[in-house]
């Protein structure tokens, strides 16, 4: 009432610029950060005051015989008798492809060693490569008939090879997903826990078999561990890897799941993910992300553990290794990974008071960062 005319309008008149400042530095920064975070602010909504998708899996529900287009593409190489000690505590499926033959060596010759474990820590586990067809082969006849051979070679050596007739590709993936869970279904029910994990990751086999020992004493069931996405929004950029088509899923954010880097899941579930694949449309060709629509169809959900990366790389210490599960990204050093994560001084590394605190301290300073660093979360630091 009492301000004068003059200092109203300068008033207004400051308010009127900073305005237009801020709408014009949003319009120019729109593309880079509106979408990203406007997706998210929906998704994490979603997630967190709704959190009811049941109508997702309904609506991917089809018949037996139309799921079943999706999943049963006939065997190439096959061992159905790996599984024939009724013993297994852990059938670990490897998401691989044909050309990758180093990558299993490695993975053969250090954490995939079933005879390491068993010599180790008495328990059996059982190593699957999983893989379809090589995509580029199939026009060059010579080149298709040379890695075939090469394939057959190793197939006779190791007998841990399972290929499927589709194509290996990044869109596919999810048909390795239903190779895994109907191989076990037909050749492995007796496993207590089955794990899938790319072959560009590492896992520390001692830490991860002594965890599921502690959870097989305990009789667990129900289990789905590993890095859980929680409200992950689709991808809507098409130049994105991970590019989400509308008419594939239509809502803003995806169910709960684990990275497909590896995860745990325990026999049990195994069998009730198995049956949610006999009538759910496979097309979602993000794998992980479809494992957690047939989980929702059949009442499981995943829990963290914070041990199992999902895209990152462990820092390198020895009071990580010590606790590790899983790290992804290694497609040249898991065999010097493995080398120092078993070694003998690394056990009971931060034992005692000392130790403990020390390794506190460590594991602060390698996973509290102010900013994003893609390895294990700072609650980490306090396990
Ligand atoms: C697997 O481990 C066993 C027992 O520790 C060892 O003798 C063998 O050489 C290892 N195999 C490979 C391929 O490294
Ligand atoms: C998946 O594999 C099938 C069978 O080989 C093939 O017809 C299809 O084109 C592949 N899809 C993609 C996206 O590669
Ligand atoms: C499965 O979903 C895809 C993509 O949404 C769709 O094109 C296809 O027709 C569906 N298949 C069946 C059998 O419903």
């Amino acid at each position: 009432m009492f301000m004068n005319c003059r200092r109203v309008k300068k008033w207004h008149f400051l308010q009127l610029v900073s305005m237009c400042c801020v709408m014009s530095v949003l319009m120019v920064c729109w593309d880079h950060v509106g979408h990203h975070v406007v997706s998210h602010v929906k998704s994490y909504s979603y997630r967190y005051l709704i959190n009811s998708y049941d109508f997702i899996h309904k609506s991917l529900s089809v018949s037996p015989e139309q799921a079943a287009r999706f999943g049963s593409y006939p065997y190439l190489l096959n061992n159905k008798d790996i599984c024939k000690d009724k013993n297994v505590l852990l059938l670990l499926f490897v998401k691989s492809s044909p050309g990758n033959f180093r990558r299993r060596q490695a993975i053969r010759s250090t954490w995939g060693n079933e005879s390491y474990i068993r010599h180790k820590l008495g328990v059996i586990i059982k190593v699957v490569f999983a893989m379809g067809v090589h995509p580029d082969v199939l026009s060059d006849s010579l080149q298709q008939k040379k890695m075939h051979k090469e394939l057959h070679k190793e197939h006779m050596n190791h007998g841990d090879l399972v290929q499927q007739n589709f194509l290996d590709t990044f869109h596919n993936l999810t048909m390795k997903l239903l190779l895994q869970f109907r191989w076990t279904h037909e050749n492995c029910v007796h496993t207590r826990f089955l794990m899938s994990a790319d072959d560009d990751v590492f896992i520390h086999l001692p830490n991860l078999v002594r965890y599921l020992q502690d959870l097989r004493r305990q009789n667990v069931r129900n289990l789905w561990v590993g890095h859980v996405h929680r409200g992950a929004p689709p991808v809507r950029r098409r130049d994105s890897k991970y590019y989400m088509p509308f008419d594939m899923y239509q809502w803003s954010s995806y169910p709960d799941y684990t990275a497909g880097a590896g995860y745990v899941v325990s026999g049990d579930v195994a069998a009730k993910i198995y049956q949610a694949t006999l009538s759910l449309n496979a097309s979602m060709y993000i794998d992980d992300v479809f494992m957690g629509i047939c989980a929702i169809a059949v009442g499981v959900s995943p829990q963290e553990h914070v041990f199992f990366s999902g895209e990152g790389k462990t820092p390198y210490h020895p009071c990580i290794y010590e606790k590790m599960i899983t790290s992804h990204g290694h497609e040249n050093d898991i065999r010097y990974l493995w080398k120092v994560a078993t070694a003998p001084q690394v056990e009971g590394f931060s034992s005692g008071l000392v130790g403990k605190l020390y390794c506190t301290a460590v594991k602060m300073k390698l996973l509290c960062k102010p900013y994003f660093t893609n390895t294990y979360s700072c609650m980490a630091a306090f396990t």
